[in-house]
């Protein structure tokens, strides 16, 4: 391979070495200092419609556009000196003529770049005097509609629909100071990751219609997590307001999603927030489960598991942790997956929504469990059967009565199951920390997003208790503790640790090298 060029320059006084074709912005983002941009994006083709990212070059005639200027050996460049405020600040100006200052109504407000570029380097006040112009708001179609008065005519979200998604289907119409975004004849955003033009838009111009008027951004707590409706495992935000998810976005991951996830994963997860839960311990008294408290519930469950032959039916859903721990109790195990249609992102490479829609089907695997559609056709007459966060909906559960107990551990009582000797109640997967094992076997943490109900606990902290009760090792405080004891029992996960792992994952021992998917507009080429 060709050796890289390194090209060395100065940018508000600090010295970068950036690898030659990288842009003034980025380079500059390698020293912190952050140019004020809008129609840049690093998952996108570069654009430079929008003027708002110029800077003083030294020596050069003019202010560059940063984002579609390439770095070149001993510049000298100024982003914070009179001369590019000056230029931002007209920029800011003529975006502002048309804009409404309706920041007070606006579903951005508290993460508009167009509001805090304004605060950080705009003018105090407006020197236009004439009526703006209006537009009334327009349903794009899918999770998206359009403000049009709010948009600074960027073409992010064309160039998504153009160069990401393959399915042109914004422009834009008109001309001058009539120019709005529009939809080509018979188009709608139906693509199946077209909400990401949402995130994209810098302003308040495209909107989530499920996120409308939800919450102020302020109002909402942010956690970094997996998404679990599919086994590609996109990075994203979690975001709850008063304990409820209401909203994932993509976080970015250059080896899983680049900065996207798909409609469907974004906008499936009201299940987190399900109000009719198992939310206490209980045992069999007779003909009723009755409440009890959790040491008696464990001590019951350890009783009736002890010495038996156990088959599991375990969720796809759950953590690497809880099906690691489930092992240490089981003979065998199964789990069976919803699927669907798989729908690609054809501008990433090997990115789409997969055809299982599960978080860790590869964890399952991986650490022994059998898929099945048939998912109780291990089960053997007098084993204990144990429902591990599975509804068992749409199951044919005569094959139940070949069990001779059962043990629910979960969040919901099975469908079809009467006879549960005990039943304990875990958390969901927003609720819990974990790890899951996506596709390509990249294992990646996610975390607690909301509280759980009532005296539900989390899934690994049950387990252990159970392992405990029954004899075996169960000294565990936190689930890296359950990770540890995984890793150094089981060869794929060798090595790896919550540390090492961190919020961008690590493949397992045994999964195929995949490189990192190059975000598309490192330098100047689409
Ligand atoms: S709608 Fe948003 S992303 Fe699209 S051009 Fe307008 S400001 Fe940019
Ligand atoms: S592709 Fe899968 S993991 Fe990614 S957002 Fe969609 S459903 Fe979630
Ligand atoms: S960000 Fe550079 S011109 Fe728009």
């Amino acid at each position: 391979m060709p050796e890289t060029k390194m090209i060395s320059l100065t940018i508000e006084g600090r010295p970068v070495t950036v690898p030659e074709g990288t842009t003034i912005l980025e380079a500059a983002k390698q020293v912190g200092v952050l140019i004020p941009h809008y129609c840049y994006h690093p998952g996108l083709p570069v654009a430079g419609v929008c003027r708002m990212c110029l800077v003083d070059v030294e020596k050069a005639p003019k202010l560059a556009p940063s984002c579609a200027t390439t770095v070149a050996d001993g510049q000298v460049i100024h982003v914070h000196n009179e001369k590019s405020l000056e230029a931002r600040k007209g920029v800011l100006e003529m975006l502002l003529i048309n804009h409404p200052l309706d920041c007070p109504i606006c579903d951005q407000s508290g993460e508009c770049e167009l509001q805090d570029y304004t605060f950080q380097e705009g003018r105090e006040d407006s020197r236009y005097r004439e009526p703006k112009r209006f537009n009334p708001a327009e349903d794009f179609g899918g999770d998206v509609v359009y403000v049009p008065n709010r948009c600074i005519l960027c073409t992010r979200c064309v160039r998504f629909m153009d160069d990401v998604a393959h399915d042109p289907a914004l422009n834009v119409s008109e001309r001058g100071d009539r120019a709005l975004i529009g939809k080509f004849e018979g188009k709608d955003l139906t693509h199946p990751w077209a909400a990401n033009v949402v995130d994209l838009c810098p302003v308040g111009a495209l909107l989530s219609k499920d996120f409308l008027n939800k919450a102020r951004a302020w109002e909402l707590d942010r956690t970094a997590s997996v998404c679990p409706n599919c086994t590609q495992g996109c990075n994203v935000i979690m975001e709850t307001r008063e304990n409820q998810v209401v909203r994932m976005r993509p976080r970015a991951n250059e080896y899983v999603n680049a900065f996207f996830m798909c409609d469907w994963g974004r906008l499936n997860y009201r299940w987190m927030n399900e109000k009719s839960r198992v939310e206490l311990p209980m045992v069999r008294d007779g003909a009723n489960l009755a409440p009890t408290s959790w040491e008696r519930a464990i001590a019951s469950a350890a009783s009736i598991l002890h010495g038996k032959k156990v088959f599991v039916a375990a969720s796809p859903m759950l953590s690497n942790e809880a099906l690691f721990l489930l092992t240490q109790l089981m003979q065998s195990g199964a789990f069976r997956v919803v699927e669907g249609d798989e729908a690609p992102l054809p501008g990433v490479k090997d990115l789409a929504l997969r055809r299982e829609r599960a978080a860790n089907v590869n964890g399952a695997e991986a650490l022994g469990f059998r898929k099945s559609r048939d998912l109780l056709g291990g089960l053997a007459q007098g084993d204990v059967l144990v429902v591990a966060g599975e509804d068992l909906d749409g199951i044919d559960t005569s094959a139940l009565g070949r069990a001779s107990a059962v043990v629910v551990i979960g969040s919901v009582l099975p469908a079809g199951v009467t006879n549960a000797a005990v039943v304990l109640p875990i958390a969901n997967f927003a609720e819990e920390e974990g790890t899951v094992t996506n596709l390509r076997g990249r294992v990646q943490r996610f975390t607690q997003a909301r509280q759980a109900p009532g005296e539900t606990r989390p899934s690994w902290l049950v387990l252990g208790d159970l392992l405990g009760a029954l004899g075996q090792r169960s000294s565990f405080f936190l689930p890296s503790d359950v990770f540890a004891q995984l890793a150094s029992s089981n060869k794929a996960f060798a090595g790896l640790s919550y540390d090492t792992i961190g919020f961008k994952g690590l493949p397992l021992a045994t999964a195929e090298a995949t490189g990192p998917k190059a975000p598309l507009a490192m330098g100047l080429t689409g």
